[in-house]
């Protein structure tokens, strides 16, 4: 198809070039190769000269992107499972396609919430930064004592494809105990926990707890006082969203040692992190990226770009959230 009568896609952040071949060859595509967020104006102005939109969760499609005048796209392809980032009741009203990338980041998510497990539990970011400054003075029978996981309980809230996988990875690797609690009954044995009827249970019980739920409600899932039912030694794990937890409430838990430590992927106002939480001893902070690894962005690319193949062709849309 020539050029000029094939949709225009804009995407917004830089992406694998095996993804960029594939869009190429489907599509009239506007790159953007800088991978600089756009602005709210740049995000109006990319509707304004496309079809459809390749966006991913840093950009935040409100209804000042999507109701701006002489919008063009009929079609939101995002490059992320969770759609948070979205205002997703107005592109329904504006009759907008909005489709995501679930699956193909499950596994790679769920390493992370592992990963964070181990950290924050053998204290790692506190050990390894003590070694980077030189003030390691060589092996101690007492000093940087974390805790043994064998045998104690690990508590996902949200037990979906990653909560799943989380429980999966956590006891087969480290013999733990799961229990978890999730708003309808979970009956297939990939659980590999026990449900627990309310969050409190799951709370006083767990040494280790695991949040694995979409963010963009109203409220957090885990308020400042269900983070203070928590054991005083728990340690709570977020890879999901940073307004599932109320970050306030977790710093002041976290300073005055109401709580083990934290270990976590996400932010509430992402990229900023809070100041307080950066000088903390007793958290491992990583930079949101639960689903980085090259295998795993392409697939997820690859899903957006087939979304959008779907949308202007037979409309059999592999993930389609509405
Ligand atoms: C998602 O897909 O929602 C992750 O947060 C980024 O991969």
């Amino acid at each position: 198809m020539h050029e000029k009568l094939k949709p225009k896609i804009v995407v917004t952040r830089k992406i694998p070039t095996a993804v960029s071949d594939l869009l190429r060859a489907n599509f009239n595509v506007e790159l953007n190769e800088t991978d600089v967020p756009f602005s709210k104006k740049q995000l109006q102005s990319a509707v304004k000269r496309a079809d459809g939109i390749l966006c991913t969760v840093s950009d935040q499609i409100d209804s000042e992107v999507i109701k701006v005048k002489n919008s063009r796209i009929s079609i939101i392809s995002n490059f992320g499972v969770g759609v948070s980032n979205i205002d997703i009741a107005c592109a329904e009203n504006e009759s907008l396609v909005v489709t995501n990338t679930p699956n193909v980041l499950t596994e790679s998510t769920a390493e992370i919430a592992l990963f964070l497990i181990l950290a924050v539990s053998r204290k790692t970011t506190l050990s390894e930064d003590k070694l980077r400054r030189n003030l390691w003075k060589g092996f101690s029978i007492v000093d940087d004592l974390g805790i043994s996981l064998s045998g104690k309980t690990l508590g996902i809230v949200g037990m979906g494809r990653i909560g799943k996988a989380t429980a999966r990875k956590v006891k087969n690797a480290l013999n733990m105990e799961i229990i978890f609690h999730n708003r309808s009954r979970v009956t297939d044995k990939d659980a590999y926990g026990r449900q627990v009827e309310t969050l409190d249970e799951l709370l006083t019980k767990s040494d280790i707890i695991s949040i694995h739920a979409p963010g963009g409600g109203d409220v957090p899932i885990l308020t400042e006082k269900d983070i203070l039912k928590m054991k005083p030694s728990a340690f709570l794990i977020n890879t999901a969203r940073g307004d599932v937890i109320d970050e306030k409430g977790l710093i002041k838990a976290l300073k005055a040692n109401q709580i083990g430590g934290a270990g976590l992927d996400v932010f509430e106002s992402e990229p900023n992190v809070p100041e307080e939480l950066l000088s903390l001893p007793n958290v491992t902070l990583l930079p949101h990226i639960g689903s980085a690894t090259l295998q795993t962005r392409e697939a997820m690319g690859f899903l957006a770009v087939n979304n959008l193949i779907a949308h202007f062709s037979d409309k059999n849309y592999p993930s389609r959230v509405i």
